[in-house]
Order: C-alpha cells, then sequence, then structure tokens
C-alpha cells in the first residue's frame, strides 16, 4: 500500500511538470500503484487465511454491512490500478488533476476500508485472544467468576445491599467504554421492556447479540445485579399495544438482537408455519438452542409474537 501510496503523490508531482521530464515521471509513479494494488492480493489473501475463525464470521455472516466496505476496497484498488495503466503508464498525456484527485480518492479508499476491516475483525477484542476491548484481560475471567466482580475490582468498594447501584457500578467498569445510559449507544432505548430475568438471562449472551460483544465477566450476583440495573431502565407501565403491533414490539425487545426477520442477521424463517407449532417452539427456545434464552414474556406476549413470526412481515 505503501508503495501504490507513493506513486499517488507521485502523480502530484508529476502533472504540473513540463514535457518531456512530466511523461517520465508519470510513468515510473504509474508504475509503482500499479506494483503497489497488484501486490495488495497476496497480503489482503493471507490476512484473510490468517484470521481466527470467530473473527471471521463477524466478516462474513455476523456483519452483513462488511461485505460492502470489503467490496468497495476491492473495487478502489482495483479502479487505481486500471487508472493508473491508462492514464499514467500508457497514456500520460492525458492525465490531468482530476484523474490524480480520483487516483488519490481511490488510495484512500483502499486504506480506509482496510483499516475499518482490521478494526472490525478484531472485535470484540483489542488483542485478539488476551485482551478484550473493555480492557479485561481474557486470563481474568476464571478468577472473576469465581471470585465476583464486587471483590476483585479494584475500583468498587465491595457487596453493597443496593442491587440497582451495584450494578450501575459493574455496568461503568464492564460496558461504559462503549454504552452510555441515554447518550453513546444508550441502553435506556435497547433495554425497553426488559424484566430484571430477562436482563439477567441475555448477559449470559452477550457474544451472540448483533454487535460484537465481550463475554459477561462476573458470577451469577453480578449478572443478577447488572441485569436488575438494566432492568430499571426500560421505562415500563405503558399500557400495552393492540395485538398485532404487540407482536412486533415483543420482537424488538426480545429476538431482535439475536435475530432479523426479513433480514440478514441470522434470520427466523417461520412465515406460514402452523401458529400452535410457532407456539409450541416459543416455549422451549432454550432448548432449542442453548445460546437462546427463554421465553420470558407472559402468555399474550407470547401469541402476538408467534402471530408475527407467522405473519413473515420484517421486522
Ligand atoms: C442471545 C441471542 C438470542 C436471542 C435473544 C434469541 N435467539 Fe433464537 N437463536 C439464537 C441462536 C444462537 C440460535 C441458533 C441458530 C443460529 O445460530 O443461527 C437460535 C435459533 C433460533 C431458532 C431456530 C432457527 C432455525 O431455523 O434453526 C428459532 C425459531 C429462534 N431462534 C427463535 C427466537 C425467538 C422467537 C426469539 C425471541 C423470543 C429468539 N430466538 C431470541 C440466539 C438467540
Amino acid at each position: 500500500m505503501s508503495v501504490a501510496l507513493a506513486g499517488m503523490f507521485g502523480l502530484i508531482t508529476g502533472v504540473g511538470l513540463t514535457s518531456p521530464i512530466r511523461e517520465r515521471v508519470l510513468r515510473y509513479a504509474g508504475i509503482w500503484i500499479m506494483l503497489g494494488t497488484a501486490f495488495l492480493v497476496l497480503p489482503a489473501r493471507w490476512y484473510f487465511a490468517s484470521l481466527p475463525a470467530e473473527s471471521r464470521i463477524y466478516l462474513t455472516d455476523l456483519l452483513p454491512g462488511m461485505q460492502h466496505v470489503i467490496r468497495l476496497g476491492i473495487f478502489a484498488a482495483a479502479l487505481s490500478f486500471v487508472l493508473a495503466a491508462l492514464f499514467a503508464v500508457a497514456k500520460p498525456v492525458w492525465l490531468r488533476a482530476p484523474v490524480v484527485a480520483l487516483i488519490l480518492l481511490c488510495g484512500f479508499t483502499v486504506m480506509a476500508t482496510g483499516e475499518y476491516t482490521r478494526e472490525m475483525a478484531r472485535k470484540p477484542f483489542v488483542i485478539g485472544g488476551y485482551i478484550y476491548a473493555n480492557d479485561l484481560r481474557l486470563a481474568s475471567f476464571p478468577t472473576l467468576t469465581a471470585a465476583g466482580l464486587a471483590n476483585s475490582a479494584k475500583w468498587m468498594d465491595g457487596q453493597s445491599s443496593d442491587q440497582v447501584a451495584e450494578g450501575r457500578e459493574m455496568f461503568a467498569i464492564q460496558c461504559g467504554a462503549y454504552h452510555s445510559v441515554n447518550g453513546y449507544r444508550a441502553m435506556a432505548p435497547r433495554v425497553h421492556g426488559w424484566s430484571p430475568e430477562f436482563a439477567t438471562d441475555i448477559l449470559q449472551h452477550l457474544p451472540l447479540l448483533r454487535g460484537t460483544m465481550p463475554p459477561f465477566a462476573g458470577n451469577e450476583r453480578d449478572r443478577a445485579a447488572v441485569g436488575a440495573f438494566l432492568a430499571s431502565l426500560s421505562q415500563g407501565g405503558e399500557e400495552q399495544p393492540p395485538n398485532a403491533e404487540l407482536g412486533h414490539e415483543v420482537f424488538q425487545q426480545r429476538c431482535s438482537m439475536c435475530h432479523t426477520v426479513g433480514g440478514k442477521f441470522r434470520p427466523l424463517t417461520l412465515a406460514g408455519t402452523e401458529i400452535d407449532a410457532i407456539d409450541g417452539l416459543l416455549q422451549q427456545l432454550d432448548s432449542l438452542n442453548s445460546d437462546m434464552p427463554a421465553f420470558h414474556g407472559s402468555e399474550r406476549e407470547r401469541n402476538a409474537l408467534a402471530a408475527f413470526l407467522q405473519s413473515g412481515a420484517p421486522n
């Protein structure tokens, strides 16, 4: 990439020169761009091949948008190769400032998409297999699970009798780098309608949720505290909507963090299935797959959700 970028800056210098030195410089710079972008194929392939399977799945399945980013990068590299071949090497007399700008834009696009992909591929780690994005080391998990976060974290006062307050502190430690209550990646709208039981259950499955999250660190007591805190953010008490909307709402609250209907992220395709069969399925979600929480809602919510899933309307 540096070779290609050097060639691109060579074009900036060369385009203002006068003939015949102009043609010589542009040809020379063009060859650098062609060599640089052509050579990118090998390290890119090596990079994808050496990604651990759990990182690759983010790029291939779990973050569908990444496909576009990667394609854009490949397209920009190919375009700069072609433009350099055509305008700098074959016909340097045709090369004008706008084309140089376009080639430069392609170069920066390759860099940006490459960096973005690298950023995404390493999640939820900062250093793969060693330290998570929230600064917790993988090696500290057994201790945190055994002793509990309240007893291990140096910046906590130890256990308290106020579960929600304790949960808030643990949330700040584990999630605070990436989530706020009402601002950046706000939790309040995400936990709408969550009960403490459901929130506590969901915390066991964080790495499966949409996005790239580290697992929860701590023991059952810690998980219940953070669950209670999260549920306390949910503004409850409002009237439940009529059945048709209720199903959609229940899906958003209880399934959409791990599934879509009509989307690409772990899609559910239950449209047209017998409603009783879906209702039965909902009563045994946790036995269907151990990575899935049980359904915690009321019977009315369950029936409405079954109707929503049967309708196949996208969520
Ligand atoms: C914590 C994440 C999580 C949540 C929340 C969740 N699921 Fe799942 N679900 C999974 C995983 C993981 C699978 C396994 C299949 C896979 O990996 O694609 C699965 C599979 C399923 C399947 C079987 C799909 C198939 O075709 O094999 C159904 C049906 C399903 N989920 C329905 C639901 C419904 C309805 C909800 C909401 C009440 C829900 N799930 C909530 C994670 C979750």
